[in-house]
């Protein structure tokens, strides 16, 4: 197995490794320290069904299950795609599933909404487009690195609230009565402490509403701060999908976006697995 570096703040290329079967103790072990180093870790070429999928995922901790609008709702998949789940059919872009899809192209980490946040996500391209619908993602451990000693400790002490509708009401989807969100504002720590290497991060995004206990402005003004320091352009990785490709991100480190495809004429299917903080790897080991 071979790991490439692939910018100077973060995210890896990972090859010579079948991710696809059984991997034994030292390849995993390997893999959840680059997991912990780069934030981002680009498999190419893999062959992941969504059983083996699942497999790979639960190396890292349990999968969440699906609870919300997602047409995988159900299982542990989040299905991203603009192919009908039933008929595997384009689905017509006015149609409100591809509406739900949109809050994908805000700069978020997935499940901050949930009372646990997530580790990691694990995104598998099964049909990718010609061209369009890369995925970017910023680094928001170069962002706690950007900021000064005054403004870390200050940052120390904040918890952030975050809120599912709020991505999605920034793209004009409206809840249906019987859809409604399942999930109610939580709160965090808005500082993240890598478990492995002391590594500290911010958890902001799409779903980030508010600073608890700042006012409205003030608090909207630093959660946009850091979320343009992650993002500026040296904190930023753009991945052009290819069918095999693998990605895992940590989403306690990285903000991610989707990007456009033309979902009129091209397929897109890609399956994401998302892996919860508690009874993560290798904590449930010990
Ligand atoms: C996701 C996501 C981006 C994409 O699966 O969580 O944000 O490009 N996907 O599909
Ligand atoms: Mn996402």
């Amino acid at each position: 197995m071979q790991i490439d570096p692939l910018t100077a703040h973060f995210g890896a290329r990972v090859t010579g490794v079948d991710i696809a079967s059984p991997l034994d103790f030292v390849t995993f072990k390997q893999i959840r320290q680059a997991f912990d180093d780069y934030s981002i870790l680009i498999f190419p070429d893999q062959a992941l069904d969504d059983q083996t999928q699942i497999a790979f995922s639960e190396r890292f901790g349990p999968c969440e299950p699906t609870v919300t609008a997602n047409p995988a709702k159900g299982t542990v998949f989040a299905r991203q795609s603009n192919l009908d789940i039933k008929t595997g059919e384009p689905i017509p872009l006015d149609d409100r599933r591809m509406a739900y899809q949109k809050a994908n192209y805000l700069w978020h980490s997935d499940s901050s909404f949930k009372a646990i946040p997530s580790l990691c996500s694990i995104l598998s391209a099964r049909e990718v487009p010609p061209e369009g619908g890369a995925t970017e993602f910023a680094s928001t451990r170069a962002a706690y690195a950007s900021l000064s000693d005054e403004q870390k400790a200050e940052l120390d002490a904040l918890v952030v609230e975050h809120d599912f509708v709020r991505g999605r009401a920034l793209v004009g989807y409206e809840y249906t009565p019987e859809e409604r969100s399942p999930y109610p504002p939580v709160r965090h720590k808005l500082v993240r402490t890598n478990a492995g290497n002391g590594k500290k991060s911010v958890l902001v995004g799409a779903h980030a509403s508010s600073i608890v206990g700042w006012p409205e402005e003030k608090s909207r003004a630093l959660l946009d701060d850091l979320l343009e320091r992650a993002t500026i352009p040296e904190n930023c990785l753009r991945h052009e999908w290819r069918t095999g490709d693998v990605i895992v991100w940590d989403n306690q480190a990285a903000v991610h976006r989707a990007t456009a495809y033309d979902a009129a004429k091209h397929r897109r299917l890609m399956q994401r697995t998302t892996i919860s903080s508690q009874g993560a790897w290798p904590e449930f080991q010990a």
